[in-house]
């Protein structure tokens, strides 16, 4: 057998008297899962070979046949015409075998001052540059959408639960201005992951470095990458970027999955306090009445796996000593499945949240049983005059007998509540309506429309 590298078609086959097992072959090949970097491959081959050309290694028609080789194989790709070989274990010596096919000498020397090591860190870097670029313009989506639902409910009253049970009356606006902070936290901490992610690795070679007068910068600038490693063994090894973006699409789905429980137990019969639109729910095949809101729980569900990927990712790490050792081939697909899983998510939230009908009516009524507005009772005779845990004990005292006379704070009446105190003036029903609660807890952070729409106003300015 005679091949492009030598008598087997493998790069390192001249060393080798015997042909790698099928099962070997087969248990070492990546190609299936990372021919998905061949895009990237080929603009770091690209800049490395401009690279070459620029600092003498290579020749100007060495460079000018590898372009249009490169060109003809992105044909090939975007055409499905290229035919991948799992004897060339990966994207990398698949795409290089290709190459040398279709220019001879010129693909042989696109691999001078480089290695597998170097390269396949700089693809997974560039792939994940641009994964997180698109991750963090899906969370402004997502943002944007939210904050849309949020304008429309600035003033609409639900219940605020501690303990899963109603404490206070809040703005379903304010509600879903919290979760646009923790997403707006997520898109931060993603802009962070990608200023380490994108630095450049090649000119690391297989780990110590090369003999050839590279030009590092000029390769990390073609790239758009912000600078270059700067050590080699940690360059070809180090899979800490990886690590951290998965650690943050953990803290994005987790949020996700908090908001997703939500949207589930609103869309509860019993509670009932939002519909989400019937394309995001489906029926069961026995029970006729039923509308499940499966989206969110799907949401809910797939965190764990992206939980997993990144438990996967630190242990890949945990044993490796130094410097590149075959066990970062692994780090590819729980890669690819967090990006997947995170942009449908994204996505389909995003329009999600245009289909969600809001039952204010429910939400109000809910917000009305509970006592609560007692804190504001409490807040009251404060402000007369009463040292609070004084009138927290008194507030304790009138929800009491409202309890035993099955009416709430404001159904006890004047009369009664005088006599529980004589600090109650007649201005008291005010403070006890929903109304009164929420809009006197105006100030930054708090749940009155003023603010609600405020905040809207602030984080339209930081998404535009
Ligand atoms: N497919 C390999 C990976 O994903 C490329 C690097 C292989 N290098 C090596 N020395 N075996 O990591």
């Amino acid at each position: 057998m005679t091949g492009q590298f030598g008598n087997k078609d493998k790069a390192w086959s001249a060393r080798f008297s015997e042909p790698v097992s099928d099962l070997v072959k087969r248990y070492t090949a990546s190609v299936d899962f990372d021919r998905r970097l061949a895009d990237v491959d080929i603009r770091g081959s690209l800049a490395h070979a401009a690279m070459l050309a620029a600092t003498g290694i290579l020749s100007e028609t060495d460079l000018a046949s590898i372009q249009r080789g490169f060109t003809t194989i992105r044909e090939e790709i975007a055409a499905g015409r290229f035919e991948w070989s799992l004897d060339l274990e990966d994207v990398h010596l698949n795409i290089e075998k290709r190459l040398t096919e279709l220019v001879g000498d010129a693909g042989k020397r696109l691999h001078t001052a480089r290695s597998r090591n170097d390269q396949v860190a700089t693809d997974i870097r560039l792939w994940l540059r641009d994964a997180t670029d698109e991750i963090i313009a899906l969370l402004a989506d997502l943002q944007r959408a939210l904050l849309n639902l949020a304008e429309r409910h600035a003033g609409t009253i639900m219940p605020g639960f501690t303990h899963l049970q109603v404490a206070q009356p809040v703005t379903f606006g304010h509600h879903l201005l919290a979760y646009v902070e923790m997403l707006s936290r997520d898109a931060e901490r993603f802009a962070d992951a990608r200023r380490r992610i994108n630095r450049l690795p090649l000119g690391a070679a297989a780990l110590a470095g090369t003999s050839f007068p590279i030009d590092r910068e000029r390769v990390a600038r073609e790239l758009g990458f912000d600078g270059v490693c700067q050590n080699s063994l940690d360059a070809v090894s180090d899979r800490d970027f990886a690590i951290e973006f998965t650690a943050a699409a953990s803290v994005l789905m987790m949020h996700l999955s908090r908001f997703s429980e939500e949207l589930v137990n609103w869309m509860s019969p019993r509670v009932g306090f939002i519909d989400l639109s019937d394309r995001y729910c489906t029926g069961s095949s026995i029970m006729p009445q039923k509308k499940n809101p499966d989206v969110p729980e799907l949401i809910r569900g797939k965190t764990g796996r992206v939980y997993g990927h990144l438990m996967a990712l630190l242990t890949l790490m945990k044993g490796q000593p130094l410097a590149y050792n075959k066990d970062n081939q692994e780090d590819k697909e729980p890669l690819f499945d967090t990006v997947d899983t995170l942009v449908a998510t994204l996505r389909i939230f995003a329009d999600m949240t245009t289909g969600i009908q809001v039952r204010a009516d429910r939400m109000r009524q809910a917000a009305a049983e509970g006592f609560s507005t007692a804190t504001d009772l409490a807040d009251y005779l404060v402000r007369k005059g009463l040292p609070f845990r004084d009138a927290h004990e008194l507030v304790a005292l009138a929800v009491r007998e409202a309890s035993d006379a099955g009416v709430d704070l404001a159904g006890l009446g004047l009369a009664r509540l005088q006599a529980l105190s004589p600090l109650v003036g007649d201005d008291v029903l005010n403070t006890l309506t929903l109304e009164g609660s929420v809009g006197a807890r105006n100030h930054i952070g708090g749940t009155a429309p003023e603010q609600v729409r405020a905040a809207i106003g602030r984080h339209r300015a930081r998404l535009s």
